[in-house]
């Protein structure tokens, strides 16, 4: 038998209909059984900061620093590399530190988030970061915010930490203007001091 090339043409347009029919039916029973989908416009999102909820509408892919300092005005933590690898932008998430640059607020939903912003009490700075002005344990001060809350975790773990574990602790953290002999001066004046 010879198909006609209109036969042929039809033939093709209905096939393909039938293909595109089941593949809608295959996605639609997949978006039923799949994971939720969140997002790409705005959700709520609530955070626990330095001790007060604050509750945003935001698009899920919004990082925790971007939240913070874009949305809930606490600006003290900086956004330096924004790529998870200078530690500016270090907050403290149930106890450990994060960067909040790599990390998405609607994560850490439920988690206590410490800023740099939280510290003080007052006018009175935190002993850490009296211990960073006595000292002089900083330049241009980029990296500071991240330095000192990084050393409030160090301390929180280790109250009399040895150099070598405030070494081992601060490593995610990196001063471009050089001041590490005087951030760890810091960190062993904050010593005994600081207490969570
Ligand atoms: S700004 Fe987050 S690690 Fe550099
Ligand atoms: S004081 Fe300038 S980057 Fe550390």
């Amino acid at each position: 038998m010879t198909v006609s090339r209109r036969d042929f043409l039809k033939s093709a347009g209905v096939t393909s209909l039938a293909t595109a029919v089941t593949s809608a039916a295959v996605a639609d029973a997949g978006a039923q059984t799949g994971p939720r989908v969140i997002g790409p416009g705005d959700v709520p999102v609530s955070l626990m900061v330095n001790g007060k909820r604050v509750d945003l509408r935001i698009e899920p892919r919004v990082t925790l620093l971007d939240a913070i300092r874009n949305r809930a005005d606490l600006t003290g933590n900086k956004r330096v590399c924004d790529r998870g690898t200078c530690g500016a932008c270090t907050m403290i998430v149930d106890g450990r530190t994060v960067y909040s640059c790599s990390t998405l607020a609607i994560e850490v939903q439920g988690k206590q988030i410490r800023t740099v912003d939280g510290l003080s009490t007052g006018n009175t700075l935190h002993p850490v970061q009296q211990a960073f002005c006595d000292v002089d344990a900083l330049m241009c001060g980029f990296c500071t915010p991240g330095f000192v809350v990084a050393t409030v975790a160090l301390l929180e773990k280790y109250p009399n930490a040895t150099p070598a574990q405030a070494r081992r602790e601060l490593d995610g953290n990196i001063c471009r203007c050089g001041t590490f002999v005087r951030i760890l001066e810091a960190a062993m004046t904050a010593k005994g001091v600081a207490r969570g």
